[in-house]
């Protein structure tokens, strides 16, 4: 656990060892994005496994937090969700209700948790937008993961009505940046892209893309996010969850995100489709205009050099990256 600046705000953040969790400690540690009065601390699992109750209440009580940004969370691609929905559907609830209720025991003041797009109804219009989440099932292949994440949209509404807190949460589309789960089996879309194109460099082989290569996703840098995440536990006074997204305008599709890796790392060979694998969800274009209309000047990193920073993080620290 990591701990900086002392002061009258103690800023408690779950998950802080992931991959946004370490974005947040580098704006805050490394680009000078803390402010005065603000006492900041990053758990691991190491501190409590939060799907314990007595360990998660036991790292409440240690560190009092006024605010909490929670972010711990069972996270998988697509592939690791289709295997075990329940495993997501529980461990996931587990964490959220010891989180939610913890942050409470202590008083804090305002927790601010992480939904995601992919938890929007599978039939739905788009750009999808906040006001969407409930209206109708998640796609079959993440159920678990998504009703789980819905639900915290549920506890934060009960948690400002019947104790008059301040809950809510954001809604990020894809995420990358360095610490990411660069796992082929198990990670997200574009970290598999960068390790399998890594390997195959190496091995003069193929780079294979599971899946057809037509679905559309937006990205978000983790860093990008990170200073997203501090306005919203800063300035957001709503309970209504925001969307944290890169414009609609910004969609790219898995071949041109494969594209890019290619170009990101320089890889040479040939760049071939399975369309054994499957797709997933086929698109889930978010709108951000919310967002804009409280930060319409948010210098946003441009895809290609957050990616090409991405891959050098990789490759530079590819011995240590999970994956
Ligand atoms: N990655 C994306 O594309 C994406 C997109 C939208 C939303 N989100 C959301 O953003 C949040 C952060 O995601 P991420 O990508 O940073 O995830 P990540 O890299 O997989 O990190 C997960 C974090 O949660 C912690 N954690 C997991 N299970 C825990 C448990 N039982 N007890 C305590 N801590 C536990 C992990 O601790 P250890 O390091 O000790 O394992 C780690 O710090 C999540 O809520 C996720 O749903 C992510």
């Amino acid at each position: 656990m990591a701990e900086c600046h002392t002061g009258q705000k103690r800023i408690l953040v779950t998950g802080g060892s992931g991959l946004v969790g370490r974005a947040i400690q580098h704006v805050i540690n490394e680009e000078g994005g803390g402010k005065e009065g603000e006492q900041w601390s990053f758990l691991s699992s190491k501190d409590a496994n939060l799907m314990n109750k007595e360990e998660t209440q036991a790292v409440f009580q240690k560190h009092k937090p006024t605010h909490v940004i929670h972010l711990a969370a069972m996270v998988g691609g697509l592939f690791k969700n289709m295997r075990v929905n329940l495993d997501f559907w529980r461990n996931n609830i587990y964490i959220n209700d010891n989180v939610l209720q913890a942050a409470h025991d202590v008083a804090a003041v305002k927790v601010v948790s992480c939904l995601s797009t992919c938890i929007f109804p599978d039939k739905t219009t788009y750009p999808i937008n906040e006001t969407m989440i409930h209206n109708g099932p998640p796609h079959q292949s993440n159920f678990g993961y998504s009703y789980a994440k819905r639900m915290i949209d549920v506890y934060n509404r009960a948690y400002v009505e019947q104790n008059g807190r301040s809950y809510t949460s954001v809604i990020p589309t894809n995420v990358f940046g360095p610490h990411d789960n660069f796992n082929i089996e198990d990670g997200h879309v574009l970290p598999g892209l960068i390790h399998k194109a890594y390997i195959a460099q190496k091995e003069e082989k193929p780079l294979v893309v599971w899946g057809s290569g037509s679905p559309r996703r937006q990205f978000i840098y983790s860093l990008d996010l990170a200073r997203l995440i501090l306005w919203v536990v800063r300035e957001y006074n709503e309970v209504e969850p925001i969307i944290l997204s890169v414009g609609e305008e910004e969609e790219v599709s898995i071949k041109e995100a494969a594209e890019a890796v290619v170009r990101a790392l320089d890889f040479k060979g040939e760049v071939v489709y399975d369309t054994d694998k499957s797709d997933g969800q086929f698109k889930k274009t978010a709108s951000n205009e919310k967002l804009m209309r409280y930060l319409p000047d948010f210098p946003f990193t441009p895809f290609d050099k957050a990616l090409k920073d991405t891959c050098d993080w990789f490759v530079a620290n590819y011995d240590d990256a999970r994956k």
